[in-house]
C-alpha cells in the first residue's frame, strides 16, 4: 500500500481518572502519541544485578536512547547495585562499552554521554545484607539533593527470581519503600520492576507474588514481558479497535482459525542450564505467546486504563479451554532440535549443547491446538507454536477467514484460497492481507495476491526498542504494558496442566526435528487432522 504516516495530531490528556492509581502517573501513551513527546517523572532508577548481561545489553542502552530522544526527566540518576566492588568510574566505563555495542543509535554521542554518565553511580553489596540497603539509602538521599530525584525510586530487579523477596524486604526494612498513599498525597513514589521468568509453575509464581506483595502493593509492581513493549504488539489493539474494517469480522462467524507463530532460528545460545530447567513452553509460550493470543482474542476494553486492558486479557485466559490430560495428547506436540543447519552453518543437536543432559527430554519446540471458549470464539481453533532452531526467525499472527461458498468460480484445487490477514510482529514488521483477484486475460483465472503494509517504508526503521518504552512507562507509572498478578497466575494455570500430562508420560522423549526445519512432522499432523496447514511465514 506504501502509505506514509500521517502528521500526528497533538496529544490528548486523558485526565486524572485514567491514571494508574497514583497521582504522579502521566497520561496514557496509547492515547497520547509517540514516545519522543513524553518524559518520565524525576526519579532514581536502581538496578539490582547491575553487572549482569541484561543491564549491559538492554537496560543501559535503553536509558541512553531515552536520553538521546530527550525523554528522561531533568532530575534523573541510575544506580547500579551488585556484589563486586568497583568505583563509579569503572561502572560508567563498563556501561559505556555496553551502550557502544548494543544501542540502536551508534556511535555514542560523546557530549551526550558525558552528561548522561554524570547521573550513573554504583553501590556494592550483597542482597542478603541489610548494610547494602543502608548504604543505598544514604546514597539515594545524597542523589535527591544533588540531582533532584525527589525521593522517587524505580527499583529494577535484573536478578533471578530467587533473589526478589530478599531485595524487596531489604528495601522495605531500610525505609526505602513508600506506600502508594504517599504518592497520592503528592509525596514520592516507589515502584519495582521485575523480570521474567516469573515462576516455574503456578505454585512458584504464587509464592513469588506473595513474596513481592509482602513489601509492595500490586499497583507498585511492574512485571516485564518485553513482547508487550514491541511496537507491533502495541499496534494490535490500535489495529483492531481504531479501524472499522476488520473488527466486525473478528469472530466465529467469519474467522476459520488463527495461527500464532514465534519461531527463532537461534538455538539456546549457551544457556544450557537455564533451558534444561525451562524449555520453550515456559520460556516463550507461558508469557510472550499467550500475551499475543490475549491481544488477538480480547474484547474491546472499556478504556485504555491499565486495569481495563488487563481485565480483558484475564478474561481471555480464563476462557481458554483447560488442557486436561487426554486433551494434551491430542492437541499438543513437543519437539527437540537435532542436528541440521541454520543460516548455512552446521548446527549441533540440543543434547550436544553444553550443560544439557545427553538424554534430555526438554522441549525446544511446542505446537498446540487451543480454544478460547467464549461467545466470540466458540469453535475457532487457535493453533500456536514456538520453537528454537527453526527455518527462520519470525513472529506472526495470522487470522484466516472462512471460505466463500463454492458456487461461482471453479478453482483448480477445488477451492478458492481463503483470505488471510497476517500481522508480522518481527522481523520485517508489517501487516499483509491476502485476497483473491482475477488474473488479467481472456479467461477467469483466480489468483491469490497480497496487500502489504510495512512499518519500515511507512515510518522509517529506527523505532524505539521494547525496553525503552517499558522503562519510560514504569517511570511514568503506566502499567498497561506490564502483566498483573492474576494474569501471570492464569497463564501458569493453563501451562501447568500441559506439564502434568507430560509428567504422566514421563518416558516419552520428544520427537526430534532437524535444525533449520519447521519442527516435527507431528505438528503438521495436528493441523492436517482438521484439514488445515501451517503457514510458511
Ligand atoms: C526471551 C527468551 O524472553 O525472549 C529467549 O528467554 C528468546 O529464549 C527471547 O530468545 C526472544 O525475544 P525476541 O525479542 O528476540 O523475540
Amino acid at each position: 500500500m506504501g502509505a506514509r504516516a500521517a502528521t500526528r495530531p497533538p496529544g490528548v490528556d486523558v485526565g486524572d481518572e485514567d491514571r494508574n492509581g497514583d497521582a504522579s502517573a502521566m497520561t496514557n501513551p496509547l492515547r497520547n502519541g509517540l514516545i519522543e513527546d513524553r518524559t518520565g517523572d524525576a526519579c532514581a532508577v536502581v538496578i539490582f544485578g547491575a553487572s549482569g548481561d541484561l543491564t549491559r545489553r538492554k537496560l543501559m542502552p535503553a536509558l541512553y536512547n531515552l536520553a538521546v530522544s530527550r525523554s528522561l526527566p531533568s532530575g534523573f540518576a541510575v544506580v547500579g547495585v551488585a556484589r563486586r566492588e568497583k568505583t563509579h568510574d569503572q561502572f560508567r566505563a563498563e556501561m559505556k562499552e555496553g551502550v557502544g555495542t548494543f544501542s540502536r543509535r551508534k556511535p555514542v554521542d560523546a557530549a551526550l554521554w558525558a552528561d548522561f554518565e554524570r547521573g550513573i553511580s554504583y553501590v556494592a553489596g550483597t542482597f542478603s545484607s541489610q548494610k547494602t540497603y543502608e548504604d543505598l539509602r544514604a546514597h539515594l538521599e545524597a542523589l535527591d539533593a544533588e540531582r533532584g530525584t525527589r525521593g522517587n525510586r524505580l527499583y529494577y530487579l535484573a536478578v533471578p527470581p530467587s533473589e526478589f523477596s530478599a531485595i524487596l524486604s531489604g528495601l522495605k526494612s531500610a525505609g526505602l519503600v513508600q506506600p502508594p498513599s504517599a504518592a497520592r498525597e503528592g509525596g514520592p513514589w516507589t515502584r519495582a520492576v521485575v523480570e521474567k521468568p516469573f515462576g516455574h509453575d503456578l505454585a512458584s509464581a504464587r509464592a513469588l507474588n506473595d513474596g513481592v506483595a509482602a513489601s509492595f502493593d500490586e499497583s507498585q509492581v511492574f512485571r516485564i514481558d518485553h513482547y508487550l513493549g514491541k511496537e507491533t504488539v502495541q499496534n494490535l489493539l490500535v489495529f483492531r479497535f481504531a479501524n472499522s474494517l476488520f473488527e466486525p469480522l473478528w469472530n466465529r462467524e467469519h474467522v476459520d482459525h488463527v495461527q500464532i507463530t514465534v519461531a527463532e532460528d537461534i538455538g539456546i545460545e549457551g544457556r544450557g542450564k537455564f533451558y534444561e530447567a525451562t524449555g520453550v513452553t515456559r520460556d516463550i509460550v507461558q508469557n510472550h505467546l499467550m500475551q499475543l493470543l490475549c491481544l488477538t482474542a480480547m474484547e474491546p476494553p472499556i478504556s485504555l486504563h491499565a486495569d481495563a486492558v488487563r481485565d480483558e486479557k484475564v478474561k481471555v485466559l480464563r476462557s481458554m479451554r483447560a488442557m486436561e490430560r487426554s486433551l494434551v495428547q491430542e492437541n499438543v506436540v513437543r519437539g527437540q532440535y537435532g542436528r541440521g543447519s541454520t543460516r548455512g552453518d552446521e548446527a549441533i543437536a540440543y543434547r550436544e549443547e553444553p550443560d544439557v543432559a545427553k538424554d534430555s527430554r526438554v522441549e525446544t519446540y511446542v505446537a498446540m491446538r487451543t480454544f478460547v471458549d467464549n461467545w466470540r470464539w466458540s469453535g475457532v481453533p487457535f493453533y500456536v507454536r514456538a520453537g528454537k532452531r527453526l527455518a527462520r526467525r519470525v513472529t506472526e499472527i495470522a487470522v484466516q477467514f472462512k471460505k466463500v461458498p463454492p458456487t461461482l468460480f471453479r478453482a483448480p484445487d477445488g477451492g478458492i484460497t481463503p483470505n488471510v490477514l497476517a500481522m508480522r510482529i518481527q522481523p520485517d514488521e508489517g501487516i499483509a492481507l491476502r485476497f483473491t483477484t482475477k488474473e488479467p486475460g481472456q479467461h477467469t483465472v483466480l489468483r491469490d495476491v497480497a496487500m502489504d503494509f510495512r512499518y519500515g517504508s511507512a515510518f522509517g526503521s529506527n523505532t524505539p526498542e521494547a525496553y525503552e518504552r517499558l522503562l519510560l512507562d514504569s517511570m511514568r507509572g503506566d502499567a498497561t504494558l506490564f502483566t498483573r498478578r492474576d494474569e501471570v497466575e492464569e497463564q501458569w494455570s493453563f501451562i501447568d496442566r500441559v506439564f502434568d500430562a507430560w509428567r504422566a508420560e514421563a518416558n516419552a522423549p520428544p520427537p526430534v526435528y532437524s535444525s533449520g526445519s519447521w519442527g516435527p512432522d507431528q505438528a503438521d499432523d495436528l493441523l492436517a487432522r482438521d484439514g488445515r496447514r501451517w503457514r510458511k511465514p
